[in-house]
């Protein structure tokens, strides 16, 4: 394909040089003349392994070249990728300029062009900015409408500084954004000859996706420093603890506790936290990430509570209330207390458990729901449709398929905090979460 690459920084240089290197036939279109000038040279503007050889080697094979001409490079391609810089303003927001000022140039391009031509935006960019402020520069400069006119996409870059290549070849998967099937086609074609798989979404998805990758990344690497610290006090060399930490690839380095849904509970990860943070602060050690995981727990109940107070029903069902399906185990069940706060309010709350039965509570799990839901017997129902009778919002909390079954049969709204069915799934058509 004949593709035109906007912006030659770390992301525009290697994607160019590597396309180039796959057969494909690249245009560079760079403001900096310096910059554009090394790529006609077959050298790299920017420092990362193995760039140059690249770079050198498409120059050669005369498949990548350089200009300052955005016109120009969008009469002769048929693809431009824009890989232009989104910095952090002074107040942190995003900065959208150097994309829009691309989107400008090549909106007036494409007035001129009669051939379908696709943009695929690869500069990071927040949920919303490709449909609700680059799609509408384009289509004001250019005349068309996205979609029919030209196609647009947004392609999340992997790749990381010093591997940028190996990355760029070898990514966990391609995912590309896309609102137009011409443009799907386009993009399958460009990037044909990448093992790994490709995932076609919708473009606030694919957009998420990438702050989702880099905010988890910065999110371990803080982790892991406030592990060090901790317990650096107790003569522990963390670098030993994590060696073992990461070795745990099944509740650790896995998908398990990465489902949004609701908040977490039970006998062990809040008292746990809670002791942690406790002791880094007779350390007079600062913990913001882990003295954070409490407070952003209690809001997440908080904001279940506000939930089903907004929809106005009085009288609610609640299936699923220990702290997980499949245990009875009530300690610290965040259910526990979003039912007391519900009752707090005024709200009727019928229970349905289908492991609860208070009669074979023991001990301290017995003393804590006593404490908290004294009159547990009285609304606790032995089945899900006997705890639906007169309900008028079901509120999710297992998975269990006797409680599914009957919120299902209900007809009722139902509020899913189990977060384990997608809107795709017939059963859950019509359930909401809390942010879905
Ligand atoms: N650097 C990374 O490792 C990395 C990885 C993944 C994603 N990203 C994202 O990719 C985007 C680009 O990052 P980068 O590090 O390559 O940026 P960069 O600053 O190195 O490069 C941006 C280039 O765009 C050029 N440019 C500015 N206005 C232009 C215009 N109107 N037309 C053509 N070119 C123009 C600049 O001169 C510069 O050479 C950012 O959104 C970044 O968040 C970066």
């Amino acid at each position: 394909m004949r593709v035109s690459v906007f912006g030659l920084g770390y992301v525009g240089c290697v994607t160019a040089a590597c396309l180039a290197s796959e057969g494909h036939e690249v245009l560079g279109v760079e403001p900096m003349r310096s910059k554009a000038d090394l790529i006609r040279a077959g050298r790299s503007p920017i420092v990362e392994p193995g760039l140059d050889d690249l770079l050198l080697a498409a120059r050669e094979a005369g498949t990548l070249d350089a200009t300052d001409d955005a016109a120009a490079a969008i009469a002769w391609s048929s693809l431009s990728i824009v890989c232009v810089g989104t910095p952090s303003r002074a107040n942190g927001s995003l900065d959208l300029s150097h994309v829009l000022a691309v989107a400008a140039q090549i909106g007036v391009a494409l007035r001129d062009k009669d051939d379908f031509h696709v943009v695929a935006l690869r500069s990071t960019m927040l949920p919303g900015s490709v449909l609700d402020v680059v799609v509408p520069a384009l289509e004001q400069a250019s005349g068309k409408t996205a979609g029919t006119g030209f196609g647009v996409a947004f392609c999340p870059e992997f790749l990381r500084e010093t591997t940028a290549i190996r990355d760029f070849y070898e990514p966990p998967y391609s995912v590309v954004g896309v609102v137009d099937p011409r443009t799907e086609a386009a993009l399958r074609e460009l990037l044909g000859f990448l093992a790994a798989p490709l995932h076609v979404v919708d473009v606030p998805t694919a957009e998420a996706l990438k702050y989702a990758c880099n905010a988890f990344h910065a999110v371990k690497v803080t982790f892991a420093n406030e592990m060090a610290r901790v317990f650096h006090s107790s003569g522990v060399d963390t670098r030993q603890v994590m060696d073992l930490f990461v070795q745990d690839t099944d509740l650790n380095i896995s998908p398990r506790y990465l489902r949004p849904g609701f908040a977490f509970g039970g006998s062990c990860l809040p008292k746990d936290v809670r002791a942690l943070t406790h002791h880094a602060r007779s350390q007079d050690q600062d913990l913001p990430l882990l003295s954070s995981l409490l407070p952003s727990n209690a809001t997440q109940v908080e904001q279940a509570l506000l939930r089903v107070l907004a929809t106005g029903a009085r009288r609610v069902a609640l299936l699923g209330l220990s702290f997980k399906p499949g245990t009875d185990d009530l300690r610290e069940s965040p259910f526990v207390t979003l039912s007391e706060l519900l009752i707090g309010k005024g709200v009727e709350l019928t229970i349905y458990d289908p492991v609860v039965q208070p009669e074979l509570l023991v001990g301290t799990n017995k003393t804590y729901v006593a404490e908290r839901l004294p009159h547990l017997h009285r609304i606790l129902r032995s089945s899900g449709p006997a705890a639906l009778e007169g309900a008028e919002l079901v509120v999710l909390g297992t998975h269990d398929a006797t409680a599914v079954d009957a919120a299902r049969a209900s007809g009722l709204p139902v509020l899913d905090l189990t977060g384990r069915f997608s809107a795709r799934d017939a059963v859950a058509s019509g359930w909401e979460g809390l942010a879905w």
